[in-house]
């Protein structure tokens, strides 16, 4: 088989996942696509800290670009916005595919880096910067790319999504909830992002580019959170007959487009109010397939993973057919919608 060589800069919750189903599965990708993918270099700050899966100690680095001279795809995982796109650039101005899971960069720099990449014939793949495992980016520009996209709205956060299950079926505080997701290795590294909603509007902020063909404005995302959520409000809603849910959605209209992020109540009945824990489920509407429906988990280690090795997947294709790249949000619509003012 031809060999194809991967590298990998940041070896937290999501990084240690990945390098665990690329040694792993070898076999199993080898078999499906024809391709040896080869880690060749791990980079992090801390090889003390411990660990789900022990990282071979040939592997490791403690120097980035170790790593992006190693390897032919390099994939970002360290998260944050600063050194994440200087890493990124620096990726594909020595002219390596890149793989991310960096929703917060993309969503508010997304641009530049993809007109990086266009520039320079590469692909910025990021499929596990939405929905965990849930190949939702891949629904939208592949599976459901004959549609006008109407709507999408779903729950896009696990971390609050299993404080407020945790809050709603267990009765347990807030606080307490929030440390248990955190264990799980949920929570980003700055937990306010997940908490007041952050995160979620980062992710439905890159969907909503997607579907509706222009890169929506950050600043414009209406965003409110979980923070001042208290038992109470999940205890009456719930004697209602409704769940809370943290929602994220993108709406269009005519000629416009809005998106927002905030607790919402749902019927208990309804599929979104029965969405649990550390899952997510997206609803996109096309105008031709009609409403479609992704769930699976929103965060952790080995189903983030399973999301970014999709993405190594494809630049490795596009390695091997000398494709180079196709990038990224591509076909913007001719004439893209107004932004609706939040
Ligand atoms: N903190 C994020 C979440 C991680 O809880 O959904 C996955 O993007």
């Amino acid at each position: 088989a031809v060999k194809v060589s991967v590298g990998i800069v940041g070896c937290g919750v999501v990084g240690t996942g990945t390098v665990k189903l690329l040694l792993t599965n070898r076999e199993i990708l080898r078999k499906k696509t024809g391709i040896d993918f080869q880690l060749t270099k791990v980079a992090d700050l801390n090889w003390e800290r411990k660990r789900e899966f022990e990282v071979p100690e040939e592997l490791r680095t403690t120097d980035y670009r170790e790593v992006i001279e190693s390897c032919d795809i390099v994939v970002e995982l360290v998260g944050g916005k600063e050194f994440a796109k200087k890493l990124m650039l620096e990726a594909l101005e020595s002219g390596r595919h890149v793989v991310t899971a960096n929703k917060h960069l993309l969503a508010l720099d997304g641009e530049e880096i993809f007109l990086k990449a266009q520039e320079k014939g590469l692909r910025v793949g990021f499929e596990a910067s939405v929905g965990g495992g849930i190949p939702v980016i891949k629904a939208l520009r592949e599976g459901l790319v004959g549609n006008r996209i109407e709507t999408i709205y779903g729950i896009l956060n696990g971390t609050t999504n299993y404080i407020l299950t945790r809050m709603f079926e267990e009765n347990l505080d807030f606080e307490s909830a929030l440390r248990e997701a955190s264990e799980k290795g949920y929570a980003e590294a700055d937990p306010s992002l997940d908490i007041d909603g952050w995160d979620a509007a980062h992710k439905i902020n890159i969907l909503a580019s997607l579907a509706f063909g222009r890169y929506f404005p950050f600043e414009e995302v209406h965003v409110e959170g979980i923070r001042n959520i208290q038992k109470l409000d999940v205890e009456l809603g719930k004697e209602l007959g409704y769940t809370l849910k943290l929602l994220a959605i993108a709406k269009r209209f005519d000629g416009e487009a809005e998106v927002r992020v905030h607790p919402t109540f749902i019927h208990s009945e309804e599929a979104l109010a029965k969405v649990s824990g550390v899952y997510n489920a997206v609803m996109i509407e096309g105008d031709f397939v009609g409403k479609t429906m992704f769930y699976g988990q929103g965060a952790g280690s080995l189903p983030t993973a399973s999301a970014v090795v999709s993405d190594i997947v494809d630049a490795g294709i596009a390695i091997v057919s000398g494709n180079g790249g196709e990038v990224t949000p591509v076909d913007w619509e001719s004439e893209p919608v107004k932004v609706r003012r939040n």
